[in-house]
């Protein structure tokens, strides 16, 4: 059985670029991925992940229901405001929420086994507004929405399954109110207190590391290569310099997009296809917020003109050698026929 929660911790990272500390200047989102899977009408499997930006912050323990906090001052930020409160009947919304799909899986004639997943937060602007959303899927389809605005239920797919639970969603007006006060001022609320507690961590900052190197696919062909790795935040700017100029975007220029490694840091690579030996000086550059204003230049070293010389060389050397010995070998030759 494939973790759908897995994937989306995977790539969560890259469907929102540019989202990291200061709440000042940057757009916050908090965020909640949840993945149920119901087996048959007995069974329940609940995992859950929450990241602000690109940072997990904590995560539910699928065997015992728990919450387990990624830093310290996560669980310090949770234990103020309504999120202590939320997360003391939490237990109690997961016991409903199963109750209520095997619910409807009955009245729809669902089979199992069934996967939901919600995914639930709010964005938080520099100018202290925000928009809070949820999406409830159902089998890797997108099932409803939660209008915000309108403070109601939206149908992602036609399907007698999104009418009913819609409908019966609709019906239960606690819980229209409940999302509401969530999705915006407890949500809202929650990003302050992240961000007051965990400062340091958003903040940081990790130098990119950067290495330029050559493949040739083949003789009439050079790619070069610039690796950038161990980076943080995650925006960044990679450049190639022909001759000290930008090469500008076209089809010698292929850029990946930032990938997550393990350790939260970023990296990327960025390949140029050259003819060797063109003559013109390679240069990647690399911007970074951990770098300031500096530059981060690495030329490209053309290795291969240092063995081509040796070549050269020792065939010239050879060649000496071989006319010397020829010569000394027919002055020999001829010496014997003299005698
Ligand atoms: C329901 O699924 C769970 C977990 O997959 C399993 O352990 C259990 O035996 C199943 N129960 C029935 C009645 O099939
Ligand atoms: C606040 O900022 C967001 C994003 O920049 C923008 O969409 C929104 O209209 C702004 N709201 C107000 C009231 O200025
Ligand atoms: C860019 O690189 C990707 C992955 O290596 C490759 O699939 C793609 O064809 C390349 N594009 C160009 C224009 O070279």
């Amino acid at each position: 059985m494939q973790h759908p929660h897995l994937f989306l911790f995977l790539f969560v990272p890259l469907l929102l670029p540019g989202i990291w500390a200061d709440p000042e200047a940057e757009s916050q989102v908090l965020q909640l991925l949840q993945t149920n899977l119901f087996t048959n009408i007995s069974s329940a499997e609940v995992s859950m992940v929450a990241f602000l930006g690109d940072l997990p912050i904590f995560a539910l323990d699928p065997a015992y229901w728990s919450i387990h906090f990624h830093w310290p001052w996560a669980r310090q930020a949770t234990d103020e405001g309504d999120a202590k409160t939320i997360m003391s009947h939490y237990k109690i919304f997961l016991r409903n929420m199963v109750r209520y799909v095997h619910e409807i899986a009955q009245r729809a004639q669902l089979d199992y086994p069934l996967v939901v997943q919600i995914h639930a937060g709010c964005v938080l602007h520099p100018n202290r507004t925000s928009w809070g959303f949820m999406h409830v899927g159902e089998g890797g389809r997108d099932l409803i929405s939660f209008d915000m605005e309108r403070q109601r239920w939206e149908l992602q797919q036609q399907s007698s399954l999104a009418e009913l639970v819609t409908k019966t969603l609709t019906s239960k007006k606690a819980i229209t109110g409940i999302l509401e006060h969530l999705l915006s001022i407890s949500c809202q609320s929650h990003i302050l207190n992240l961000c007051k507690y965990g400062r340091a961590e958003l903040e940081r900052q990790e130098l990119p590391v950067a290495t330029v190197f050559a493949r040739t696919p083949s003789p009439a062909q050079l790619l070069l290569v610039c690796r950038v790795t161990g980076f943080y935040p995650r925006p960044i700017s990679v450049a190639w310099l022909r001759d000290g100029q930008e090469v500008p975007p076209g089809p010698a220029l292929n850029t990946s997009t930032i990938l997550p490694n393990a350790d939260l840091t970023y990296q990327l690579r960025s390949i140029l296809a050259a003819a060797p030996h063109d003559g013109h000086s390679y240069t990647c550059r690399v911007r970074h917020r951990s770098l300031g204003t500096r530059s981060l230049l690495i030329p490209w070293e053309d290795h291969s003109t240092a063995p081509t010389i040796g070549i050269a060389i020792t065939v010239l050397f050879l060649v000496a050698t071989a006319s010397a010995g020829g010569f000394w070998w027919w002055k020999q030759r001829k010496g014997d026929e003299a005698t």
